[in-house]
């Protein structure tokens, strides 16, 4: 049986937009957005603006997403942002784990398999990023490396609640690179991921909804979101534009 897996397209903005720009791409994304197919769509603005995207969304498709947590829900930890602050403002999901926050700001393993427990928790959807490096595909550490994560990040998350994670697969050479992964690249370690959820339980696997993250744009979208095990996908640089992000979300929905 074909499983069921809704397409889900997630736009990350890392650090771009005042509010005055967000609003201004939502006033023209929202009403496009309504008439895509099936699929989930998902704006992560910089914190600043999420207020504003989450009042311009509302009624419409469009979901809010922040880009990172902490999961403490209060105290002493400055610079920080917790999950009641998220729920507060209508946030639906978080990015967990993005590349650039391990690389730039220490994210660790061991916060993840705090931080992805305690979103599950209120409600938040994680959109959990793992990927290697260049140096490591090119020594064929690619699977240890995915195993690594998925297994340490996933570590305190109840197989119940497995199917509820969203999994972004993205290479890190191919984030803001133009360089994407090829199908058969993105496929073989995106299929990988999903049978690492499959060693915590079969069904979670099948039900997992698994994203591809790397210089995803306009001309390669359809090829890389018809892969049969890639379930929509992760965009910097092209959600950005509203234009672009929704012909992205349009190659994904069904
Ligand atoms: P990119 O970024 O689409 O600009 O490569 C993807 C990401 O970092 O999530």
């Amino acid at each position: 049986m074909t499983p069921e897996r809704r397409p889900l397209v997630a736009a990350n903005w890392k650090m771009n937009k005042t509010n005055a720009e967000a609003g201004e791409f939502l006033d023209e994304f929202v009403p496009a957005a309504d008439e895509l197919g099936e699929v989930d769509v998902v704006v992560c603005p910089p914190y600043t603006a999420l207020e504003t995207v989450v009042e311009r969304a509302r009624g419409s498709r469009v979901r809010v997403g922040a880009q990172n947590m902490h999961e403490e829900d209060a105290g002493a930890f400055t610079g920080e942002v917790s999950v009641p602050m998220l729920l507060e403002l209508g946030v639906e999901a978080v990015i967990l784990g993005h590349s650039e926050r391990r690389q730039h700001f220490a994210e660790s393993d061991a916060a993840l398999a705090r931080k992805v427990p305690r979103a599950l928790a209120a409600g938040l959807v994680p959109i959990l990023c793992v990927g290697e490096t260049e140096d490591e595909r090119e020594a064929e550490e690619t699977e240890r490396k995915l195993r690594q994560q998925v297994q340490a990040d996933l570590a305190a998350v109840d197989v119940g609640q497995l199917a509820d994670v969203v999994i972004a697969y993205e290479p890190i050479w191919a984030i803001g690179t133009g360089k994407t992964a090829t199908p058969d690249q993105a496929q073989a370690a995106i299929g990988f991921v999903r049978a690492l959820v499959g060693d915590r339980d079969a069904g979670a696997a099948q039900a997992v909804r698994i994203l591809y993250g790397g210089s995803v744009d306009p001309s390669n979208a359809a090829e890389l979101l018809g892969l049969p095990d890639i379930d929509g996908a992760l965009v910097g640089g092209a959600s950005l534009h509203a234009d672009r992000f929704l012909a992205i979300a349009a190659a994904a929905g069904t």
